[in-house]
């Protein structure tokens, strides 16, 4: 991390690390206990946890740093003015934790000047910590982590997600999932893109993308993938931005071939 000196990025990685793991606890104490669901959109929820979560999160990061920015999903973006943001999703899997099924994450991510230069998720029913700091690697409970060397889409098992809006728009990926389905090994649709990107980035998958992602759905994952020695672009193998709509994650040896059926190049 270049900017935040010494002791103050000691202290961000510290509170990252720590708020995930006890906001990660607050998701796996309340599994399977009936709560109450809003829905944002027709499928998009929102439960009583994920504001617990944040909430427990954001009042870590305001003690600590009270003059850092803040984009949590579930509030509006708070001291925007700051070189300074953390960017967290409280419960990455809502669907997921709705039903009990147990795939879901913290997600907590810190930019500097519009980088991001840590990124921290923890999944509490797996007790898995990724973690990754600029320049210095990508980590899975403290050991280091590397993607796939798998060369080639047809041994490749990938990852996707379908966005919120599928219903109502055309652009809602189908038209990729049909036609990686029959060039891949296999597809997972696991429901929590931040553990999609860790996935990629610990070679569990082999490739990852999807459309209509927020930034706190992939600011700590992209930032674990690539240094995890993955590749990063749009769809088009243009460059990627958390801010985009668009995320293509690989190993860098199947990203070629991903990027031609994403284009439409290959049938
Ligand atoms: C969702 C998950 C899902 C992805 C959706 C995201 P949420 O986040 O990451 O895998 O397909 O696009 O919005 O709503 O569970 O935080
Ligand atoms: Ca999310
Ligand atoms: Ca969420």
């Amino acid at each position: 991390m270049n900017g935040a000196k010494g002791d103050m990025r000691t202290d961000i990685k510290r509170l990252a690390i720590e708020s995930a793991r006890k906001a990660g606890g607050i998701l796996k104490e309340n599994l399977g206990r009936r709560k109450s669901v809003e829905f944002k959109g027709a499928i998009d929820l929102v439960t009583e946890v994920d504001r617990l979560s944040e909430d427990f999160i954001v009042g870590e990061i305001e003690r600590a740093f009270p003059g850092h920015g803040i984009l949590a999903e579930e509030s509006a973006e708070k001291v925007k003015a700051s070189p300074y943001k953390w960017i967290i999703d409280p419960l990455d899997g809502t669907t997921n934790f709705s039903h009990g099924f147990p795939f879901f994450c913290v997600s907590i991510a810190f930019e500097e000047h519009g980088k991001v230069v840590l990124g921290v998720v923890y999944d509490p029913m797996m007790d898995e910590l990724f973690t990754a700091e600029e320049g210095h690697g990508a980590f899975l409970n403290g050991e280091r982590i590397r993607v796939s060397g798998t060369d080639s889409l047809d041994t490749s098992l990938l990852a996707t997600g379908f966005p919120y809006d599928l219903r109502s728009s055309k652009e809602n990926n189908i038209d990729h999932f049909a036609r990686f389905s029959i060039k891949a090994q296999a597809i997972r649709r696991a429901g929590s893109a931040a553990l999609d990107l860790c996935y990629t980035a610990s070679g569990r998958f082999d490739g990852y993308w999807e459309m209509k992602l927020r930034p706190w759905d992939v600011a700590a994952g992209a930032l674990i993938a690539a240094e995890a020695g993955g590749k990063l672009t749009d769809f088009k193998g243009g460059p990627f931005s958390i801010y985009g709509r668009e995320c293509l994650a690989s190993n860098g040896l199947v990203h070629d071939q991903m990027v031609r059926i994403l284009t439409k190049e290959e049938q």
